[in-house]
């Protein structure tokens, strides 16, 4: 008889490797490799089922649309595509610190008594729990809370209760005995998440799981989750500033890319209702390398400012520096400046920004970023109420956006009154005031800023 085979696997990331190591060679941990039987001596066959899988034609399988259950939080909703689902796992991370905790207790209660609720502390204690709920003014919401870090408690807990909507906070937390490694390793969330996903689909509750992102490499963070889950949130935003956002990058029952915009305030989290205005800095009078963008966060229009600053370099090798905007786009740029529309910035640092803490990575914010680097590059400013949208082309070409009508109802809606766009933008009609000039090509747009 065959020897049975085995492998080594780590208890930290799950790798498997055939011989035993001091440190494991995918994560590097040391210690962690222990050996499991992985075959079963074979007996040359291969095993088949008695009962094979039954297959059913997709048209037959009988579908009712989602019932969605609004959380009350209207931009909460907004990300989740309109509510949530019953059975519905949701995913949402975040850095530490940002409002996850916040965001979620505020949905509970305004759920309100409604539907019956439980909310899973793995971080905090029951009491820091409610005296959160109480500086949110929320403390008389019908919330039921548990303090537990144990998966197979928190599991059986779900059984018992059968909330509709539960939220474990956090992921990284909880430990299931049926693995050795320590709570927050790649095992350990995985299997965590994917037993509360199985709990959550079978009592058809719906559940949030908060998952902190973390640095590399040190604890699992909620990338490993996404293909688990049913939707995957992500907070956002500037530590700095009080704005928050939360956009939602995969989801089985909505658009992706969505996104709910909130301000942190004394009493929790906020919606937003016109967020357009808060990426736009409020200027006395114009200044140089200011220009307005209109892009496109999921289905809504947004006016985001993106500033640039071009200064003359001390170094043989000039800086090229963007936040909230991709850093190879800006290189590619500046070189179809150069190239199309002969403005040079080899000599010069360039540093750009989009204002308010925003990650622009469509390409439809080209434009304004060249009109931002001319417009500081030349010291002078764009005039007021102008706003930018297009994608610049390796050609010096200016390419459509999409929802070219929307991001342009949307600068008129806020008294905008220039908008240089893309030729195949231009709208038929008028719209309101809002003046629009059409443009081919990027030194076409540049000649533009000079006659505005
Ligand atoms: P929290 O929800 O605990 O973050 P996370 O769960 O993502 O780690 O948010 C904590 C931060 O929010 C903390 O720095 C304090 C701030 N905060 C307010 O500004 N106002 C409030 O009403 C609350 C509850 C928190
Ligand atoms: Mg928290």
């Amino acid at each position: 008889m065959k020897k049975a085979k085995s492998a080594y696997v780590c208890s930290d990331c799950g790798a498997t490797a055939l011989q035993w190591f001091g440190a494991c060679p995918s994560c590097g941990a040391a210690g962690t490799l222990t050996e499991t039987v992985t075959e079963r001596p074979s007996r040359g066959t291969i095993a088949v089922a008695r009962h094979s899988a039954e297959s059913v034609l997709l048209g037959n399988i009988p579908v009712s649309e989602a019932e969605r259950l609004p959380t009350g939080i209207g931009e909460l909703d907004r990300v989740l595509g309109g509510g949530l689902v019953a059975g519905q796992v949701v995913l949402i991370g975040g850095d530490p610190g940002i409002g996850k905790s916040t965001l979620l207790l505020q949905a509970l209660s305004s759920l309100g008594s409604g539907s019956k609720t439980l909310y899973v502390s793995g971080e905090e204690s029951a009491e820091q729990v409610a005296l959160r709920a109480r500086r949110l003014g929320v403390d008389t919401a019908p919330v039921h809370l548990v303090a537990e870090i144990q998966l197979e408690r928190i599991a059986a807990a779900l059984d018992a209760q059968r909330p509709q909507v539960a939220v474990v906070d956090s992921i990284q937390t909880l430990w299931s005995e049926q693995l050795q490694s320590a709570p927050g390793s790649v095992a350990q969330v995985r299997e965590c998440a994917a037993q509360l996903a199985r709990h959550a689909k079978k009592n058809g509750i719906a559940l949030f799981i908060i998952g902190h992102v973390t640095k590399e490499g040190t604890i699992a963070g909620p990338r490993v989750l996404e293909h688990i889950v049913d939707t995957v949130l992500y907070f956002e935003g500037d530590p700095n500033s009080t704005f928050r956002l939360v956009r939602a990058v995969k989801n089985r029952f909505g658009a992706v890319n969505e996104l709910g915009v909130f301000a942190m305030t004394e009493k929790g989290l906020k919606a937003v209702s016109n967020p357009s205005r808060l990426f736009l800095s409020t200027h006395e009078k114009p200044v140089a390398g200011s220009c307005v963008l209109v892009t496109l966060e999921g289905t809504r229009p947004l006016l985001v400012e993106i500033q640039a600053l071009v200064d003359s370099a001390h170094t043989p090798n000039p800086r090229r520096l963007s936040v909230g905007l991709e850093q190879n786009r800006l290189a590619m740029l500046l070189a179809v400046l150069h190239r199309h529309a002969g403005i040079a910035t080899w000599e010069q640092d360039v540093f750009v920004n989009a204002v308010g803490g925003m990650r622009i990575s469509e390409p439809a914010a080209d434009l304004a970023v060249c009109l931002a680097v001319v417009s500081s590059l030349t010291d002078r400013p764009i005039r007021e109420k102008v706003a930018v949208f297009g994608e610049v082309g390796l050609a010096g070409e200016v390419r459509p956006a999409p929802r070219g009508q929307e991001r342009l109802k949307e600068a008129a809606k806020l008294g905008f009154e220039k908008a240089i766009v893309p030729k195949a933008n231009q709208p038929k009609g008028r719209l309101a005031e809002l003046e629009v000039i059409a443009v081919e090509r990027v030194d076409q747009a540049v000649q533009v800023l000079r006659n505005l």
